[in-house]
């Protein structure tokens, strides 16, 4: 049992979320988490419509009665999905904790506080932390250089970034971005984080709504075989390494621009990827840590291991180091 400032903030059991994932924060993998103790996120946007969105909701509280939250993720685009709405579906839904990711989640606060939602923000730099403290959020999870997905630009990697955030945050924090094993949570904590998030860990367990080939890719594929697209852009993105990644890397060396990368990065071919199992249909994400993943359990597994080696970790090693000076 670890009690932390998140387990305590977010009434869950065990201090680890599971991210947003786009096309895999469905009811199943949720479900599955809340039912372990931890925390879990549906994706919003994984829903084509706010009312899709009610009703995932809807049957993910039929596979669980433990707390879940809904990822709602903020990202620039030419015609922006109706995020009013999907806050408005997520609010008159009963949800009590949203995580935001992406962009500034200011324009929502008034309305989740207002309602009693309490708001985790995903940031990927000390700043951002400091700032989305400012505006009223309830804690941050921080990002670091190893995640899946958005990584930002400045590429700090958690070793670094978490103490620097921990230095100046005060609310509670989690730490994103690399972690998929006992060692992992307990580093986090040791660096002043109060838990962890995880998103390739969880994409890889039999309860994920994706191909079991995908799975199996990320178990053979180890911690260098990811990619940053998107990098001439401003807008990084880290991926698993495949024919698509690469040669939309070769396209931005050129100095090619988003409108020669469009139809190698289309998120239909992705999702195709992990609907029908062809890791090199598209592009699709996964993050350095798949080199810590070796098997594909579920994730009442993956959560229960991860806490019992913890406690062995605490408890026994580090405790003999302190008492005796001797590494076990
Ligand atoms: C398949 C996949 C899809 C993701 N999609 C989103 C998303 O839509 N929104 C978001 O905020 N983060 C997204 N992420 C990032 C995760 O929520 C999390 O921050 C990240 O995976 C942490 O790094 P890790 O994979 O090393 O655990 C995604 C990650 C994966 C693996």
């Amino acid at each position: 049992m670890l009690k932390t400032r998140f387990t305590a903030l977010f009434g869950v059991e065990h201090p680890i979320t599971q991210g947003g994932m786009q096309w895999v924060g469905r009811a199943e993998l949720v479900a599955a988490v809340a039912n372990a103790g931890a925390l879990g996120f549906l994706t919003a946007l994984t829903q084509p419509t706010p009312e899709d969105l009610a009703k995932e909701i809807e049957r993910c509280r039929e596979m669980t009665d433990k707390p879940f939250g809904v990822n709602l993720t903020i990202l620039p685009a030419i015609t922006p999905p109706p995020y009013d709405e999907y806050r408005r579906a997520i609010i008159e839904s009963g949800v009590k904790i949203v995580e935001t990711a992406g962009y500034n989640p200011e324009a929502h606060i008034p309305d989740f506080k207002a309602n009693g939602v309490k708001v985790l923000h995903k940031v990927t730099a000390v700043r951002h932390a400091l700032k989305a403290e400012r505006i009223g959020v309830d804690a941050v999870s921080i990002d670091g250089f190893e995640c899946a997905g958005h990584p930002g630009e400045d590429d700090i990697p958690g070793l670094v970034l978490i103490p620097a955030a921990a230095n100046r945050v005060s609310i509670p924090m989690i730490a994103s971005g690399g972690f998929a094993d006992a060692r992992g949570l307990v580093a986090a904590l040791a660096l002043g984080a109060d838990g962890i998030n995880m998103g390739t860990r969880f994409l890889c367990t039999a309860e994920a709504p994706i191909h079991r080939q995908v799975k199996e890719q990320i178990v053979d594929a180890d911690e260098r075989a990811t990619d940053l697209i998107f990098r001439t852009l401003r807008n990084t993105a880290r991926v698993a390494r495949n024919a698509v990644s690469r040669e939309v890397i070769e396209i931005e060396r050129r100095g090619g621009a988003f409108e020669d990368i469009r139809h190698l990065v289309a998120g239909a071919r992705g999702r195709k990827v992990f609907e029908d199992g062809d890791p090199d249909f598209g592009i699709w994400t996964s993050g350095m840590c798949q080199g810590l993943i070796n098997d594909i359990p579920t994730v009442a597994e993956v959560v229960e291991r991860i806490m019992r080696e913890a406690e062995e970790i605490i408890t026994g090693r580090l405790a003999g180091m302190a008492s005796s000076g001797v590494a076990a």
